[in-house]
């Protein structure tokens, strides 16, 4: 039996990178999926087709994580869609690279309100819907191995994922009375845009695979395998807890 038969999955930032390949997973396993995004456009058509291709449902909900109108409104709509939701991936995300002493205000509140008050407030949505309709829940947060490891110049980034760790930590305990399981995922270098200048960057690229005993960049579905596993039932036991999936690259040292 497929293991997300009679599911539904809300996936933000879900048109291409870890999150299109999250819903595509998690559909191929029985899953109807709504997909997100800030706008609808041939990305988002596209996984629509995949989704469809596959024999299952997929609709897309445009909202902005980083804003809290669009955040608290969207599990309303996600429910309106198909009549119920089970699972929730918090995968949208954005970094900014710069120094800590350029960083502007604005480029702060961006990073933070998409990576981090995004996730609180969409989170807190969809535990009160499955509070008020006395249904059982799966939340994965896409942290990062930055919720563990430094990530210089990218401040606000590594703030906003040392603070995903700690939340999803504090959640586990209030929501596991409800039938709530949360975890985290922290991908390592991942192979998607986010990364286009380190793939574009032959140099820097063989820097950054020194230090993954792997010696190779992730694939979008090696982070969606193990999405797939938290929000099954085989990870019923499993709640509080962060994931890596890094080639090796957090707890990695080397004497020569
Ligand atoms: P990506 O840039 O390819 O995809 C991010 C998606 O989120 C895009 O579709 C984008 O449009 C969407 N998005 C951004 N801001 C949004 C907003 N305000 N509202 C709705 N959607 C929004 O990046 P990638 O790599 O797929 O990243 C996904 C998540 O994985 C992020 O949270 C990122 O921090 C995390 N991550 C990525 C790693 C990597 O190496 N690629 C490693 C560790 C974590
Ligand atoms: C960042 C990537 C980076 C990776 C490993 C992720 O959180 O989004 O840009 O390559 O961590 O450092």
């Amino acid at each position: 039996m497929d293991r997300f038969e009679n599911k539904i999955a809300l996936i933000t930032g879900s048109t291409q990178g870890i999150g299109l390949a999250c819903a595509l997973r998690l559909a191929s396993e029985g899953a109807d999926i709504i997909l997100n995004g800030r706008k609808y456009d041939e990305r988002a058509e596209d996984a629509i087709r995949q989704i469809n291709a596959m024999g299952r449902k997929a609709s897309f909900i445009e909202s902005d994580m980083s804003r809290q109108d669009d955040v608290t409104s969207l599990i309303t709509k996600g429910v309106a869609v198909y009549g119920q939701l089970d699972i929730l991936v918090n995968n949208a995300g954005v970094e900014k690279n710069h120094s800590f002493w350029e960083v502007t205000e604005e480029e702060y509140d961006l990073v933070m309100n998409t990576n981090l008050k995004g996730v609180f407030f969409l989170t807190q949505a969809f535990v009160n819907y499955c509070r008020n309709s006395n249904r059982p829940g799966v939340v994965i947060n896409m942290s990062s191995v930055h919720e563990e490891i430094i990530f210089p110049h990218f401040a606000a980034y590594c703030a906003s994922k040392g603070a995903l760790k700690m939340l999803t930590r504090n959640l586990a305990t209030e929501l596991a009375p409800l039938n709530i399981r949360i975890n985290n995922v922290a991908p390592g270098a991942i192979s998607t845009p986010i990364n286009h200048t380190l793939i574009d960057n032959p140099e820097l690229l063989a820097n950054v695979l020194k230090n993954i005993p792997l010696k190779k960049l992730g694939q979008p579905k090696d982070v969606a395998a193990v999405v797939a596993f938290l929000a099954s039932d085989d990870a019923g036991y499993v709640t509080g807890s962060t994931y890596f999936v890094d080639g090796g690259l957090t707890y990695h040292y080397e004497e020569q």
